[in-house]
């Protein structure tokens, strides 16, 4: 499978001859090198609604005709504006064409009255993916690998301000034990730049089996 980081939080997995789009946040992100009118996908999921999160998947679905998976409250609100979409919620999993989708606990504002944000479990081609969203440190990260098996692949928010940090992160990393670990939410901005070496070093003490790939805006990795 195909992991590309189109820049702060948002990333296009292509699996299970899909493609995925992650909180499509293209307009306006300063890192984003591709645009919401060109980018092709099947999927739009939608971890939480600030603006760096929903950022343009209303227009992007409409274009495309993307299935939009999120949480209920989101869902309501893209249905006055015309869209249908899967409003799932925390602790439930779904099958798609690609593999499942399940919610996980995210703390964090949802940016919409009444709603959670939510973090991904993707399971797809054998692996499991762990699209954090936008999180404090949990101590609910060691539920994931213990209910839903080795996690695979764990992208992780380390920019701080908003988010975990870079020790956070690289505790996170000891929860949930992932393969790999890819770093997101930094750097957009001055506010949440990381150092991605110091993550390198701390992941390596507190989850040695953990390899972090750092992905750059723009370029993709496949796992
Ligand atoms: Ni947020
Ligand atoms: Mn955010």
């Amino acid at each position: 499978m195909k992991l590309t980081f189109i820049g702060h939080a948002a990333f296009l997995l292509e699996a299970g001859g899909k493609k995925i789009l992650i909180d499509p946040f293209l307009t306006g992100n300063p890192v984003a090198k591709q645009k919401a009118d060109e980018i092709a996908c099947d999927y739009v999921l939608i971890t939480h609604a600030h603006g760096d999160h929903i950022g343009d998947a209303e227009a992007i679905i409409k274009r495309t005709g993307a299935t939009c998976v999120t949480t209920n409250e989101i869902a309501q609100d893209l249905g006055s504006k015309g869209i249908q979409a899967h409003g799932m919620h925390l602790g439930g999993k779904h099958g798609f064409d690609f593999g499942t989708v399940k919610l996980v606990l995210a703390l964090h504002g949802s940016g919409i009255a009444g709603g959670h944000a939510c973090g991904f479990l993707i399971e797809t081609e054998g692996k499991k993916l762990y699209f954090a969203g936008d999180t404090a440190l949990t101590m609910d990260m060691q539920l994931l690998r213990d209910v839903w098996g080795p996690i695979d692949v764990a992208v992780l928010p380390v920019g701080s301000y908003f988010t975990m940090d870079v020790p956070d992160a690289a505790v996170a990393c000891r929860f949930v034990a992932p393969r790999y670990c890819v770093p997101a939410h930094y750097g957009t901005f001055p506010a949440i730049a990381a150092n991605i070496d110091d993550l390198r070093s701390r992941v390596a003490k507190e989850s040695p089996q953990t390899e972090v790939v750092e992905i750059a805006p723009g370029a993709s990795h496949t796992f």
